[in-house]
């Protein structure tokens, strides 16, 4: 199963509102055949795990056990089910991590296995399929993304200095970091001031990879055009309260102004499929998500030379449970997470 986890997880960014899945098919102790869903759309794991058998060992798959970490779909969507692929190749056994709580699935791919009399086990490394597919379980589960607060701090505690001009607090390593990961969440949001005075392009230009949603917040439409997040470098989402319509690459969206703003905005990302969110600041927009206890996870990154005597004081965040702690560069960076998330952090395990 973690050979499972490991495959599933090189699919990471790519198969968004997927999950990531791999599958390991394993005779007599010895792996078969291995194969992971790659990006949003192409063949499922199972499917790519039993197509990878070598034809001289196409005859052992009935005498073999297939590892795979969610249950096999039992529903056609983009491709046929895999839970009718497992019963007409006969394979003998199936050790599955977590089971799907996608409504079109959840149990009916293991009804089709043991109805064709498939020796079926489940929560196997149910603890770690839970925490590499966290997003996709939030989003099934809670109907809404799954939500990461990020930001970087100074050894002293503060975001940024009072006058909001732009300073670059972490090294060059956790910037890199920080690209990686936009490539990884479906959307990337900034409040208003940080979008007016940052000028940020929110693109994952340090890494290569997929890059996510851009949301800022705009209630009267007063950010200059000239702001880099109107350009044509991704798709954009302009909070406002002023208009719904669409410009290019960029989606004005209408929301309410109040204490329900961020609960419309989670139920619009919803509706557009959009699994997981990176929430990169200022401290105000990170505090109000805070406040409505709608955060899953958070990293922050602190500059340990780094010390400003005064700025806007980072967030405090409230029933959090400490994850790791480790360097990067010169920075220290901690992951923590919310303890009411269904999701706990499990030792060892990648972000
Ligand atoms: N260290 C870091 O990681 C980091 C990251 C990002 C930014 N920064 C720095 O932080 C500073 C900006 O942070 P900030 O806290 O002052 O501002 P911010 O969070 O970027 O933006 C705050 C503004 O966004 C709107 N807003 C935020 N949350 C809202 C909510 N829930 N509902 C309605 N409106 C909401 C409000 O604008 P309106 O009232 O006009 O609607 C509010 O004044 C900049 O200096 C930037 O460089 C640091």
């Amino acid at each position: 199963m973690a050979q499972c986890l490991e495959l599933a997880q090189r699919g990471k960014g790519n198969t968004t509102p997927n999950p990531m899945v791999g599958a390991v098919l394993v005779h007599n102790d010895k792996i078969i055949g291995e194969g992971l869903h790659h990006f949003y759309g192409s063949a499922h794991a199972e499917v790519n795990c039993l197509d990878s058998v070598a034809e001289d060992d196409k005859y052992l798959i009935p005498e073999s056990t297939m590892y795979v970490n969610l249950e096999p779909c039992a529903h056609t969507g983009i491709t046929p089910p895999c839970a009718n692929r497992l019963a007409e190749e006969k394979v003998k056994r199936v050790v599955i991590a977590n089971k799907d709580p996608f409504e079109k699935v959840s149990g009916r791919g293991i009804a089709i296995l043991d109805a064709a009399g498939i020796e079926v086990v489940t929560g196997v490394s149910e603890q770690e399929g839970l925490w590499v597919n966290r997003r996709f379980f939030c989003y099934e589960t809670h109907k809404r993304p799954y939500i990461i607060l990020k930001w970087a701090q100074t050894a002293d505690g503060f975001m940024a200095p009072t006058d909001k001009s732009k300073l670059q607090i972490t090294g060059q390593e956790s910037m890199e970091l920080s690209h990686k990961w936009r490539t990884e969440e479906a959307a990337i949001m900034v409040g208003y001031l940080t979008a007016l005075h940052d000028n940020p392009n929110l693109t994952a230009r340090l890494y290569q990879g997929r890059q996510p949603l851009r949301i800022t917040l705009d209630r009267n439409l007063t950010l200059p055009e000239t702001n880099n997040l109107f350009n044509s470098e991704a798709a954009t989402w302009i909070l406002n309260e002023q208009h719904e319509t669409v410009s290019g690459n960029i989606h004005y969206i209408r929301v309410p102004f109040d204490e329900n703003m961020l609960h419309a905005l989670l139920i619009r990302l919803y509706d557009a499929h959009i699994t997981s969110i990176i929430v990169e600041g200022g401290a105000e927009l990170h505090n109000s998500f805070i406040d409505c206890d709608l955060w899953d996870e958070a990293r922050i990154f602190t500059a340990n030379e780094m010390n400003i005597g005064d700025g806007i004081p980072a967030p405090e965040l409230k029933h959090a449970a400490p994850g790791f702690e480790k360097k990067v560069g010169k920075d220290t960076l901690a992951l923590l997470i919310n303890q009411n998330s269904d999701y706990p952090y499990v030792t060892g395990m990648e972000l």
